[in-house]
């Protein structure tokens, strides 16, 4: 099969170089602050969040599927939705816990069966995140939700990584690709997934947890994670969204993760949040996600400002930017705004998405300046 091409924006090719890119995000920077300089409020800080360098760590592909690009792959794969139009799922999004929000998830992400679809679905959200100044992505796709499916493996990941490819070689946009598991099937379901990624080992950066937390404890896939360690992937797990503190232990002395996704409940354990801040785990927290699955009432009782406050390495992503009512830069302003934070704690978060990333020293290095050169030129 020939490489898949992204359908719009055949036109302006030209490649941007790092110093470029640099250039571009001073001149940025100045025009926002010009544009601001008499209001030092939250909406100023809006304009240089927009502009603002910045990393996406926690994201499934199958949550970034908007309702239109939902509706013409089913018409194109003719398959019926439970949802007769794009209002009606639209209106759908309505979720008391988690799992009621994973019921419409895969229910929606059963119109992905071709590697073209799969294709359609990452370049709609990188063309977005190129939009939103976000240098870095590490995305999830959960190979069994597919597979289970008789999607054909290759096709899923082949979809995936010429989008991925493709948005390297036209912005210069690093990106890394993360096979989450499914944590109410089986370790030995697991396992089977990894003999299959095997061929692609090496396009994968890392293996994640996801799916209902309850009732499915991070001590049912201490093998799957040993075994992950030992096939040199990055590992991570959602923890401590639904679930309690302890998972978010577990998830540390269990899994050996290096990345913890969401974490918020630590909190209610201090001990564990000074460790987590000593040991400098990351988390991936989605304060918007986190407010439509009812983990907090609203933004403002957010608990990202105090773990920050505490020395945890707290970062801020969009979980399943489709479903919670945002991308990168609404994330990160909606949080600015409820949660009244400084320009220097706006910074600090995005740095730690750039320490937080799965890339290689000089990269990383090369991303950090970016982010100094807009925030401190
Ligand atoms: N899969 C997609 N979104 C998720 C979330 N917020 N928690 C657990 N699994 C998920
Ligand atoms: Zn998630």
């Amino acid at each position: 099969m020939p490489a898949l091409r992204p359908r719009r924006d055949r036109r302006n090719r030209r490649k941007r170089t790092s110093a470029g890119r640099n250039l571009e995000l001073k001149r940025h920077y100045r025009k926002s602050k010009l544009h601001t300089t008499n209001q030092n409020t939250s909406s100023s800080l809006r304009s240089r969040i927009a502009g603002m360098p910045k990393t996406e760590l926690h994201m499934h592909l199958e949550g970034s599927l908007e309702a239109d690009l939902m509706f013409r792959l089913a018409r194109r794969n003719k398959i019926e939705l439970r949802w007769k139009s794009e209002d009606e799922l639209r209106a759908a999004y309505k979720f008391s816990c988690l799992q009621d929000f994973l019921d419409v998830y895969y229910a929606g992400l059963t119109v992905l069966l071709t590697e073209q679809d799969f294709f359609d679905m990452t370049w709609a959200y990188l063309e977005t995140m190129h939009k939103e100044n976000v240098l870095h992505v590490e995305v999830f796709i959960s190979p069994q939700a597919h597979t289970r499916r008789n999607v054909p493996f290759e096709a899923m990941f082949e979809g995936i990584d010429g989008a991925l490819k493709q948005a390297q070689k036209q912005w210069d946009m690093t990106t890394g690709l993360i096979f989450g598991l499914q944590r109410q099937w089986s370790e030995e379901d697991a396992m089977a997934m990894f003999d299959q990624a095997r061929p692609v080992a090496d396009r994968i950066v890392g293996i994640g947890l996801g799916g209902p937390e309850l009732p499915n404890p991070p001590s049912k896939f201490v093998h799957a994670f040993e075994r992950a360690r030992a096939e040199g992937w990055k590992t991570m797990a959602h923890a401590g969204e639904e679930g309690p503190a302890s998972y978010v232990a577990d998830t540390v002395d269990l899994l050996k993760v290096d990345r913890i996704d969401h974490g918020v409940r630590c909190a209610d354990d201090p001990a564990l949040v000074a460790r987590l801040a000593k040991l400098r785990i990351p988390l991936t927290v989605c304060p918007l996600s986190n407010v439509e699955l009812k983990v907090f009432p609203t933004l403002k009782d957010h608990n990202l400002k105090t773990l920050l406050r505490a020395g945890v390495a707290v970062t801020i992503n969009s979980d399943d930017p489709s479903y919670f009512g945002g991308y990168m830069n609404e994330n990160f302003s909606a949080t600015q705004e409820a949660l009244d934070l400084t320009a220097d704690d706006v910074y600090t978060i995005a740095r730690n998405g750039f320490e937080a990333a799965f890339l290689p020293a000089d990269v990383k290095a090369r991303h950090i300046a970016a982010l100094d050169a807009y925030w401190k030129p």
